[in-house]
């Protein structure tokens, strides 16, 4: 990795909680990353109005329910700058100046738009759906971006944020760094099917109760071929060996060697995966409880959080209209 002073960007869709599966693939780096570098992260409302724009309750709440996912995995806003994008006006019009070096067909190949367009069963894309990889490249540009945190699903949109201010700079005067991508693990879900996410059912939330996480383990698929306790196992294939190699489980080497010579039982491996997991959760747990008792507290600092990212906003797009020759004067 480039080792020179890195500015990091990234964000979620404020469409539901977050979950384990967010946790492994970026916020465990974010958390890490806040120490070192200058960091934005943003609430992406408006990314979340590309597949709920019939459900404006469900992102507020979820801009909320994030915000608590984010201080409780240890995000600090004292060196994260945390905000909402909606309030960016500015990321709207850098989006619509973006928009003019991206073809449709480009955007319709993207290999993410494209399992999400089948996975929501679209057929006609909305413009707006279509068009969120390019709004995510005015997400990382308007903050001068150099690298983004993020699961390995958002690797094609850095890919096209990447292009579009390379030609950006092409066209007008090198105004944008290139970004890049820092993806982390990729967890898969409870039933063994694809990765974890939440619209699968296959999720554990970050804000799981303990009870919760035995129960979702208790379902979760195990080795086919393991049918009785003495049947030797494969934790390769095994969604819950996984789990304990990611959560750094002490038992891991042991559960491996034991389910491939049929000595331990499923049972006694899902709880001790529980057990694993709720280690991890607790001091989560006890962080989400600190700020769901100071709500203002919170709203304050998404106000700080939003107004700093929006004082960038303004300078950036006063340097985008100077260097396109369109900063006619100052209203
Ligand atoms: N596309 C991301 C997701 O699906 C959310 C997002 C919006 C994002 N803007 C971003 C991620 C900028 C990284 C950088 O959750
Ligand atoms: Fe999976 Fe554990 Fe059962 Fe082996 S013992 S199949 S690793 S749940």
């Amino acid at each position: 990795m480039n080792t020179n002073q890195e500015l990091i960007l990234t964000g979620d869709r404020t469409t539901g909680q977050l979950h384990l599966g967010h946790y492994v693939g970026s916020l465990r780096s974010r958390v890490e990353l806040q120490e070192t570098y200058k960091t934005y992260i943003l609430l992406a409302d408006v990314q979340a109005l590309t597949t709920h724009y019939d459900q404006p309750e469900l992102i507020a709440n979820s801009v909320h329910q994030v915000t608590l996912d984010y201080l409780a995995v240890g995000i600090d806003p004292n060196k994260t700058t945390l905000f909402i994008q909606s309030m960016i006006p500015e990321i709207a019009e850098l989006t619509v100046i973006f928009s003019m070096f991206v073809t449709v067909n480009t955007l319709r190949h993207n290999p993410t738009i494209k399992t999400e367009a089948r996975d929501r069963g679209y057929t006609d894309l909305y413009y707006g759906f279509l068009g969120y990889p390019v709004s995510q490249a005015a997400d990382i540009a308007f903050c001068k971006a150099t690298l983004v945190p993020a699961g390995e699903d958002q690797i094609p949109h850095v890919e096209t944020a990447r292009k579009l201010v390379r030609r950006f700079n092409e066209l007008y005067a090198p105004v944008f760094p290139e970004p890049r991508i820092l993806t982390g693990e990729r967890l898969g879900g409870l039933d063994g099917i694809g990765k974890m996410s939440k619209s699968m059912g296959n999720a554990i939330s970050l804000n799981a109760t303990p009870d919760d996480v035995k129960a979702k383990l208790t379902k979760a698929k195990t080795d086919p071929a393991r049918i009785h306790r003495s049947d030797p196992g494969h934790p390769d294939i095994c969604p819950v060996y996984a789990y304990h190699q990611l959560f750094r489980s002490i038992y891991a080497d042991d559960i491996h060697a034991s389910c491939s010579q049929g000595k331990i039982g499923c049972t006694d491996c899902k709880q001790l995966a529980g057990g694993a997991i709720n280690e991890l959760l607790e001091p989560f747990r006890e962080r989400r409880n600190y700020y769901e008792q100071r709500e203002n507290e919170v709203k304050e600092m998404l106000i700080e959080g939003t107004r700093q990212a929006r004082n960038t906003a303004k300078e950036t797009m006063l340097e985008v209209r100077e260097a396109m020759g369109i900063r006619y004067f100052d209203v």
